[in-house]
């Protein structure tokens, strides 16, 4: 059997976009949480491993670590509780999972997996979804344990301030494997203070997140209902497909989301060459990549 030709791994994280972090102390942590996450999904590429295991590697990183808005450090509802989003993609065979609305799971984008590959369905939201990830074997976690210090201050400060913003610190990876195929994931707590029940653009697949060899691999950030309303990812992979590349679709999707819709946000993508983009039209958004030259780039 002739093997499958190889070409360099490629993967770029984001942690998120929006004002830089008020808290000037949590940036060198910062950086680190996304050289980690970066690191984990590297470990896989670079020993011939799948760009979807590499994302989902990736990204339980940062939902696992508190500075992110994600797993545990999610941004809070208006209740006070923690309701996380998450999604990803193939872009070998167009299969996603997705999950919305969860209380109970540490890592969703492992959940959204689950679906992916143990549902016949897209996307599983609520207590269905938590059903689901106890008959697969996903633990329970508490509920509480997701809440952290600083994220139970910020909501404090904004309720008091009546302010509901997009929570500083979404999460997701973009990655190309040794074989050339794509994959995307993204997880997120949402905006601070949104209304119980509210879904984001995190788990819509061709919103928060995408994955097609034949375009790119996208996942975004930003406020959520903007992103929905352009349908960011698939926007961004779909400039890729016209012939732009990663960097410019990038830019092109948010200028068109700032346009169009006067939506905050930003993205990451890498194409089918392995050629990675990113964008923002907030002041900040916090991002890594690691590609040809082996070595984990990063930026808040
Ligand atoms: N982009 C994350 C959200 O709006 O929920």
């Amino acid at each position: 059997m002739t093997p499958s030709p190889t070409v360099t791994p490629v993967l770029v994280v984001h942690g998120g976009a929006g004002q830089p972090s008020p808290d000037r102390g949590t940036d060198a942590p910062r950086l680190e949480g996304l050289r980690r996450a970066c690191a984990a999904g590297w470990q896989i590429l670079s020993r011939g491993g799948a760009a979807l295991d590499a994302v989902e590697a990736a990204v339980r990183v940062l939902e696992d670590d508190p500075l992110f808005n994600a797993g545990r450090g999610a941004a809070l509802t208006a209740d006070g509780t923690v309701e996380l989003d998450a999604s990803i993609m193939d872009g070998a065979t167009l299969r996603c999972g997705a999950v919305a609305a969860v209380r109970d799971v540490a890592n969703p984008v492992s959940l959204a997996r689950a679906v992916m590959e143990r549902s016949p369905h897209v996307l599983l939201a609520g207590e269905g979804a938590s059903s689901f990830a106890r008959e697969v074997g996903i633990p329970p976690c508490d509920p509480a344990a997701l809440v952290t210090p600083a994220q139970r201050v910020r909501f404090e400060a904004e309720r008091d301030a009546a302010r509901s913003r997009p929570g500083h610190g979404t999460v997701g990876a973009a990655a190309r494997d040794a074989r050339g195929h794509l994959a995307a994931a993204t997880s997120t707590g949402g905006m601070m203070l949104k209304r119980a029940g509210r879904v984001g653009d995190t788990p819509i697949i061709g919103a928060g997140t995408y994955a097609d060899d034949a375009s790119a691999a996208v996942s975004c950030t930003g406020h959520g209902e903007r992103v929905i309303q352009v349908t960011l990812a698939r926007y961004a992979a779909d400039r890729v497909a016209a012939g732009a590349t990663p960097a410019e679709a990038a830019r092109e999707a948010v200028r068109m989301l700032a346009a169009r819709v006067q939506g905050e946000g930003g993205l990451i993508l890498v194409g089918p060459a392995g050629d990675p983009g990113f964008a923002f039209c907030t002041e900040a958004m916090s991002r890594a990549w690691i590609g040809r030259d082996g070595v984990v780039h990063a930026a808040l």
